[in-house]
C-alpha cells in the first residue's frame, strides 16, 4: 500500500513530472521515506494540506470577500505611495499587489496588524486600518491587473522550474505548484497567494523570512516556514527570479 505522500513525491498532482515507470520509482522513494521518516510526516502533512485546498479551488471570478471596491479605491491614496497608483510598486522590495487575492490580502493585514507579521514600513500602515477598510481595501486591489515582468536571470530557470513544478523529494520540498499553480496565480479560497510577475527581490526576502522564522503568517500550519528553511541560497534565487517572470 503506498500511501498519499508517496505519489505526491512522485509528482501526480504535478502531470509534467509524471516518471514512466512508477513502480520503480515507489521504490526509491520508500527506501528513502525509511531514511527520513520524520521529515517524510512533515512534507505529508503540508501535501495532506495542499490537496484539501486545491479541492475548494474555486471556478468564479467574484471576490470571496464581501468589501466596497469603490471605498477601497478611496482609502488606497496612502498605499499607492509605495505599492503605486496601479497596485505595482517601484522599488523591488515593496509587494505587487494588484490582482492579488482579496482574502490573502485581508490575512496580512491583519497580520500586520496584530504583530504576526512585521514590517517597519507596512504595520505602522495596518494599525490605522480598521476591519472594514481592510474587506474594501482587498476588494479593491484584487480588481486591478497584475504586473507582468521578465525573469530576473534566464540562467536559472531550470533549477527553478524543477523545483516550482517537482519540489524536491530528497529535500522534502513541497512542489510549490501544488498550492500556487503552474502559473503562480494561487488559490484565492484557500488564501494561497499569486506570485506571478512579484519582484525577485521581495519574494527572495519573504522566503529568507519564513526560514528564519521572522515571518509567521502562514500560522499553526507553518506552511512556508516548513518549506523556506529546507530551501538554500540558491534555490531561493532562482525562485524568486523565475516567479517574477510567471504570467
Ligand atoms: C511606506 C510604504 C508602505 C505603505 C504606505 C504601504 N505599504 Fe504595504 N507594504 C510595504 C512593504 C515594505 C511591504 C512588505 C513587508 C515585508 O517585507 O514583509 C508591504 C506589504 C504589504 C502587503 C502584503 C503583500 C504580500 O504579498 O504579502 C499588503 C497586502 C499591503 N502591504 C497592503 C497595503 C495597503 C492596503 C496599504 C495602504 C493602506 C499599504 N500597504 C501601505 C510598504 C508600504
Ligand atoms: C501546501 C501549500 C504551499 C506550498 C506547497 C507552497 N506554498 Fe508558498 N505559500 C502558501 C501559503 C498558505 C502562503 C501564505 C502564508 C502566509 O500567510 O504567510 C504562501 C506564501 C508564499 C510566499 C509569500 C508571498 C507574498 O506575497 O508575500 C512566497 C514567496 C511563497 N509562498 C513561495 C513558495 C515557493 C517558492 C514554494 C515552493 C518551493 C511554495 N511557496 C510552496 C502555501 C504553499
Amino acid at each position: 500500500m503506498y500511501n498519499f505522500a508517496d505519489f505526491t513525491i512522485l509528482g501526480v498532482n504535478n502531470p509534467a513530472a509524471q516518471p514512466k515507470n512508477i513502480k520503480t520509482a515507489v521504490t526509491e522513494v520508500t527506501v528513502q521515506q525509511q531514511r527520513s521518516k520524520y521529515m517524510k510526516m512533515k512534507f505529508a502533512r503540508i501535501c495532506a494540506i495542499a490537496v484539501v485546498a486545491l479541492a475548494v479551488l474555486p471556478a468564479q471570478a467574484a471576490s470571496l470577500v464581501d468589501g466596497d471596491a469603490e471605498a477601497g479605491k478611496a482609502k488606497s491614496i496612502t498605499c499607492s505611495a509605495c505599492h503605486g497608483a496601479s497596485g505595482n510598486s517601484i522599488s523591488p522590495l515593496w509587494p505587487n499587489i494588484a490582482g492579488q487575492s482579496a482574502k490573502y490580502i485581508v490575512a496580512q493585514l491583519k497580520a500586520f496588524k496584530t504583530g504576526k507579521r512585521t514590517n517597519p514600513l507596512m504595520t505602522s500602515q495596518a494599525m490605522l486600518l480598521s476591519d472594514e477598510d481592510m474587506l474594501n481595501l482587498a476588494v479593491f486591489f484584487e480588481t486591478l491587473p497584475a504586473a507582468a515582468q521578465a525573469v530576473a536571470d534566464p540562467a536559472l530557470i531550470n533549477r527553478a522550474e524543477a523545483l516550482f513544478r517537482g519540489g524536491n523529494a530528497e529535500e522534502g520540498i513541497a512542489a510549490c505548484i501544488a498550492c500556487h499553480g503552474p502559473t503562480g496565480r494561487g488559490n484565492p479560497a484557500a488564501a494561497y497567494p499569486a506570485l506571478n510577475g512579484q519582484h525577485a527581490a521581495y519574494t527572495a526576502k519573504q522566503l529568507n523570512d519564513y526560514a528564519s522564522g521572522a515571518r509567521k503568517s502562514d500560522g499553526a500550519t507553518r506552511i512556508m516556514r516548513q518549506i523556506a528553511e529546507r530551501l538554500s541560497a540558491d534555490d531561493i534565487e532562482a525562485l524568486a527570479s523565475y516567479i517574477q517572470g510567471l504570467k
